[in-house]
């Protein structure tokens, strides 16, 4: 079991080295200009929080999942024991400090049956490994909602965006095509009253009952990826959470 996940972290390290450096240099043109990230942009991650959404990125999101549900593709083929669920109990509520705390403390405890959380910190320098933990907060926001608004901008940007548009505003390139407006994510309503199943339920049922052109994607789309949806639309209306910011610096 060991040697599996070391065969994975491997591979997945040797490629984000090779990935680094030219990454690096690309990145910092589209950054000033603010579109280098698309949509996950809007929710404004602290520079701590977006160095530890790459690392996450690489190596985390392998058992923890890219939302953090703990379905990533090792845990999912049973090579480690069950990661847990960061969005559900009261892992959305825990900070930074929190995580670290905890996670020592399995680390402390740490059998043979455990041996990815000791390898873990072995294959990473501990700053980064806390810039990892800090991206955890960051990734259940808003934590009223059982979805990742950050994980739910990643799917927004290519399902979404063409018809609602990069804030939001229902003017996305092909709006002007349509015969009916696509909603205005920054006014709707649904969003005002946070009503989350009745958000759900449109985005599950699409276009059907209002003759739009909204797909369906209930069809296309996991329970889990459209309740990340919900989250991220909804923190694109003004006021209806505190930001990413306040929420993760308390
Ligand atoms: C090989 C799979 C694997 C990888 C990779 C992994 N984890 Fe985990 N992690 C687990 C499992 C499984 C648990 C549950 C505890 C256990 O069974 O030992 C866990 C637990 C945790 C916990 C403690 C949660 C608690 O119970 O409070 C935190 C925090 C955590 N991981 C963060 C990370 C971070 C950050 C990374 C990336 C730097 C990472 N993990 C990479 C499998 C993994
Ligand atoms: C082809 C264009 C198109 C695409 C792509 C599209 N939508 Fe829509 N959407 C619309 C239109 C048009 C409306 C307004 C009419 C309606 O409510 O059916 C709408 C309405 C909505 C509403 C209802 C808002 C309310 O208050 O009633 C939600 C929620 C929504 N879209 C979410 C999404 C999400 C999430 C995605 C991406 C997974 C998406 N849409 C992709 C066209 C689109």
């Amino acid at each position: 079991m060991f040697r599996l996940s070391t065969v994975i972290f491997t591979g997945a390290i040797l490629a984000a080295c090779a990935g680094d450096a030219p990454q690096d240099r690309a990145e910092e043109p589209a950054a000033a200009s603010g579109t280098s990230e698309g949509p996950v942009s809007l929710l404004q991650l602290s520079d701590t929080q977006q160095r530890g959404r790459r690392l996450f990125e690489t190596i985390c999101w392998t058992c923890h999942g890219s939302a953090g549900r703990g379905d990533g593709p090792v845990a999912l083929a049973g090579a480690v024991s069950a990661p847990p669920n960061f969005l559900t109990g009261d892992y959305p509520s825990l900070s930074a400090a929190d995580l670290e705390w905890r996670f020592r403390g399995v680390l402390a405890g740490a059998d043979d049956t455990h041996p990815h959380m000791r390898y873990i910190t072995s294959i990473l320098e501990s700053a980064s490994f806390l810039e990892a933990l800090a991206y955890i907060p960051a990734l259940t926001y808003p934590s009223e909602i059982p979805g990742s608004a950050i994980a739910g901008s990643v799917t927004y940007q290519f399902r979404c965006q063409p018809c609602h548009g990069e804030t939001g505003r229902g003017d996305g390139s092909i709006a002007d095509l349509l015969e009916v407006r696509p909603a205005d994510f920054t006014q709707d309503t649904l969003i005002a009253r946070r009503d989350w199943e009745a958000i759900f339920q449109r985005i599950r049922e699409g276009g059907q009952s209002t003759h739009s052109s909204m797909p369906p994607w209930g069809i296309f789309f996991s329970e889990d990826e459209m309740w990340d949806l919900v989250a991220f639309i909804s923190s694109l209306r003004p006021g209806v959470f505190p930001s990413l910011a306040e929420v993760t610096s308390r």
